[in-house]
């Protein structure tokens, strides 16, 4: 029951007027037009994360240690798909902004909170309503401008605990890219090795998000393995993030590429000398007979193009039904007056509110200043990740006591 307004049009805008003085600066300090923007905080779209949770639930009802790697890995993978095609940049959330999704359909609740402006720092803390996992983490999305591309580097690490298995693996989020900025079609890639370290034993998964090469023939691709504590390699990963993941027998899938080398060919694309073309390459992946299917992404709504490519589960994400604005915390993303303008189609009132809102929280931090105060978090506290011993922020709990007297005043 989703009353928002199709999206605007980008046409009207030159982007390259803006983003020509910027080269190498990080994008945080530069700001954008809102119709560059898609109706959602930051805060909201790492809630996305969550959207394949029932793998969470499966890794939890695995007897087999690696068999639960191979579902957290496929979680892995799942919590950045909803990245694909979403060239919408997500609204900076203030300081003190909250956001909670609490989905009893999935199984599991979850805060966020932003408890840093510079850098800008977003706390997220998820845990299964029956009591069998916890998975939380903070993110630093450092974004660089490189003339064509913007790169975010999602620095941060990610635990998820599986409290009956008394288990914990960490890990951090590959590199986004969006490409062509400036000229020809936007599309974004994602790159980077994925290590999820199971911290009982050091033993790991390493994943390789492949960037997508000169042809074309990796676009997409991640493949990695799962070795055991005496680096024994016990199954290789493989398929593309924003399709489908499996599972084979390491020896069944040399001997595969052995066969499969022999019969390759090379694919050419068309070189553009103004923008770096997505490769047309749109095979799906080849599966290895003898593979188990880890995850399958869900196909997203009909007119998705129209919604800023959301999929179904981002689409209900600033849904407000009756009765819940008494019941949120008033920091919450939801009743953020831009991104609802926004939500609602009208831009205008959007900017606007946008404008007033940056300003207020300027105006805090210099009365904060002249105070010498000090901004407290509300649901978070600076600590250190038990797992992996580095700085990472941790809930400190009670948020859906629901006692938000003291929240600050940032709308
Ligand atoms: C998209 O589809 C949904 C459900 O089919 C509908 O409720 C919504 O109004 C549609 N949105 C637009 C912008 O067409
Ligand atoms: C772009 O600007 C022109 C002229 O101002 C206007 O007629 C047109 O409707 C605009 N197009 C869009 C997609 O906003
Ligand atoms: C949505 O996806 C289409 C098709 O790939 C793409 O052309 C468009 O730029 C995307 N829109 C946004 C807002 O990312
Ligand atoms: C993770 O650690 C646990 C506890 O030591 C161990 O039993 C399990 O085999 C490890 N899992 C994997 C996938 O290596």
């Amino acid at each position: 029951p989703r009353q928002s307004a199709p999206m605007f049009s980008r046409n009207n805008f030159s982007v390259w007027s803006i983003l020509k003085k910027c080269i190498g600066l990080e994008l945080s300090k530069i700001t954008m037009p809102i119709v560059f923007n898609e109706p959602l905080s930051f805060l909201q779209r790492i809630s996305e994360y969550m959207e394949h949770t029932y793998l969470v639930h499966k890794a939890c009802a695995q007897a087999e240690s690696i068999e639960r790697m191979q579902a957290v890995a496929a979680f892995a993978v799942s919590a950045v798909a909803s990245q694909w095609d979403r060239t919408g940049k997500p609204f900076n959330p203030l300081l003190g902004e909250t956001y909670e999704l609490l989905r009893e359909d999935q199984g599991f609740r979850l805060v966020s909170e932003q408890v840093s402006h510079h850098p800008p720092i977003s706390a997220f803390h998820a845990e299964g309503l029956a009591q069998d996992f916890v998975f939380h983490g903070s993110i630093y999305p450092k974004l660089k401008f490189w003339g064509k591309s913007v790169e975010a580097e999602p620095k941060g690490t990610i635990t998820l605990e599986l409290l009956k298995h008394k288990e914990a693996y960490t890990w951090t989020n590959p590199l986004c890219c969006v490409h062509n900025v400036i000229v020809g079609k936007l599309w974004i890639e994602q790159y980077g090795t994925v290590e999820i370290v199971n911290h009982s034993t050091g033993d790991k998964c390493v994943l390789n998000f492949k960037p997508c090469g000169m042809f074309g023939k990796e676009l997409h691709r991640v493949e990695g393995y799962i070795q055991d504590k005496c680096k024994k390699k016990r199954c290789v990963i493989y398929g593309k993030w924003t399709e489908c993941m499996w599972s084979v027998d390491p020896q069944v899938y040399e001997s595969h590429r052995k066969n499969d080398r022999k019969g390759a060919e090379e694919t050419d694309v068309a070189e553009n000398e103004d923008a770096d073309d997505m490769p047309e390459v749109q095979e799906t992946v080849a599966v290895i007979p003898g593979s188990t299917l880890l995850w399958r992404v869900a196909s997203r709504p009909p007119n998705s193009t129209e919604m800023y490519n959301f999929t179904n589960f981002a689409i209900g994400l600033n849904e407000l039904e009756p009765g819940m604005e008494g019941v949120l915390a008033p920091t919450d993303c939801r009743l953020r007056p831009d991104i609802r303008a926004m939500e609602m189609g009208d831009m205008d009132e959007a900017s606007k509110q946008k404008e007033r809102l940056e300003e207020k929280q300027r105006a805090a931090r210099k009365e904060r200043a002249k105070d010498n105060e000090e901004w407290s978090t509300r649901w978070f506290e600076l600590g250190v990740n038990p797992f992996t011993g580095s700085q990472d922020w941790l809930y400190t709990g009670g948020y859906f006591d629901r006692k938000y007297t003291d929240s600050p005043d940032i709308y």
